[in-house]
């Protein structure tokens, strides 16, 4: 038996019938069929208030919309939010539809002259990721006469630590390297842009206070050196993010509150150069990753050599994070339930495997649960982040599940 990751709170004590947002997972299922995204609006907009209460005023709050860009999402995040950071023209388009264009910025590497242009002719922030980008982002702009809004995204001479995904610290194809990145910012300036500062992200999902309080000390420094180095004050200083959540056994989810005092301290103390920059923090997965379930129907049970298989309707090509496909190095269990036996113990060890004819198509190794036969329901839980949109949804021809918000 292996171990699954612990239910997220608005599930861990839910006896019988599952509920999201009080509403029966199995009627769901009934009315939009399997397999099916369910995200609950009221536990975002909860979480969003939990970082508003716990972090300085002075702190914004952007969602990096590469969690989950569903659109009646995204509509519901946008007023909750004070930016969107997105990651191509797609999302540039999608944010767009939602936010005004001085609220998002776009980063990520790689843009396209056609991208650069259409953030440029919208008024979206680039963050901009090379001193190759700069150039073709201000020859951009001088075709379109139109001086874009740029950001310069720095590859931090520091780290985050104990994050899932490290992006700092290192040779990277993110950012400018912090040695570089004064040079930058004064060749954009000198272009005609309007440089609205500075965008460092140093890695994501991490769990531990600690380790982001310290990185966001060190990035405030850094920005302070930056500036310094500029000789101008930063518009606005994205601090990053990397909040995470809790998927695995022995996960202990994020002390938020402890990182919002400490983050008020710092700023109180920050260099001078930064007294009258706006900061904000980019957060996806901590905003709606528990607010998602993916309710998957069992097609077949089977015993095979003594092991029993739970076969879904659905699998990794809508959840391939749960199949420890995307990002970990050692497979392990996200948590799993039985919709009509939320509660109940487990009876017996099963793996919940999904539909496709390969053997990495696995939602639930070895795991306990209550007996579970043909036509019951599986919920794999933190569904909400790295879902649909990070899943290889093409791959052997199955339907798309449908996606559904409640709350
Ligand atoms: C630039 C940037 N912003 C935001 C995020 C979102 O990270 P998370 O969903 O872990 O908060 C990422 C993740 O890779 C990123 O690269």
């Amino acid at each position: 038996m292996k171990p699954m990751g612990p239910l997220p709170p608005a599930f861990a004590h839910q006896q019988g019938v599952l509920t999201i947002a009080g509403e029966d997972a199995a009627a769901l299922v009934a009315a939009y069929g399997s397999p099916l995204f369910v995200y609950d609006l009221a536990a975002v907009a909860a979480q969003v208030a939990r970082f508003r209460a716990a972090m300085p005023e002075a702190i914004g709050l952007h969602y990096a919309i590469k969690a989950n860009p569903f659109a009646p999402l995204l509509a519901a995040m946008a007023p909750l939010v004070d930016g969107l950071d997105v990651a191509s023209g797609g999302e540039l388009e999608c944010a767009l539809a939602v936010k005004p264009a001085t609220a998002v910025s776009f980063a990520g590497p790689g843009k396209r002259d056609d991208e650069l242009a259409a953030a440029i002719a919208a008024g979206a922030t680039l963050n901009i990721e090379s001193a190759g980008e700069a150039r073709r982002a201000l020859a951009a702009g001088e075709r379109l006469g139109i001086a874009p809004r740029a950001a310069v995204r720095v590859n931090p001479d520091l780290e985050l630590r104990g994050s899932g995904m490290k992006m700092g610290g290192r040779a990277s194809p993110f950012g400018i390297d912090a040695e570089e990145a004064a040079a930058v910012v004064r060749s954009l300036i000198e272009g005609g842009a309007t440089w609205r500062g500075f965008h460092i992200f140093a890695g994501s999902q991490a769990l531990d206070a600690g380790a982001l309080i310290e990185t966001q000390a060190a990035t405030l420094a850094l920005a302070a050196r930056l500036a310094d180095a500029v000789g101008a004050a930063p518009p606005l200083v994205n601090l990053g993010g990397g909040f995470g959540v809790p998927y695995f056994a022995g996960d202990v989810a994020l002390d938020v509150e402890r990182v919002g005092g400490a983050l008020a301290e710092a700023l109180s103390r920050r260099a001078e150069v930064l007294a009258d920059s706006g900061f904000a923090l980019e957060l996806g997965r901590w905003l709606v990753a528990e607010a998602g379930v993916y309710l998957t129907r069992v097609v077949d049970r089977k015993v095979s050599r003594g092991e029993i298989f739970l076969v879904v309707d659905g699998g990794l090509h809508h959840q391939l994070a749960a199949s420890g496909n995307f990002g970990t190095v050692v497979r392990r269990n996200y948590p799993l339930a039985v919709g009509g036996r939320m509660g109940m113990a487990g009876e017996e060890e099963v793996s919940v495997v999904g539909c496709l004819c390969t053997p990495l198509d696995r939602l639930g190794d070895r795991v306990l649960l209550p007996r579970t036969a043909a036509g019951d329901v599986v919920a794999v839980f933190l569904a909400g982040a790295y879902g649909l949109t990070a899943s290889p949804s093409a791959f052997l021809g199955h339907p798309a599940p449908a996606e559904v918000v409640v709350g």
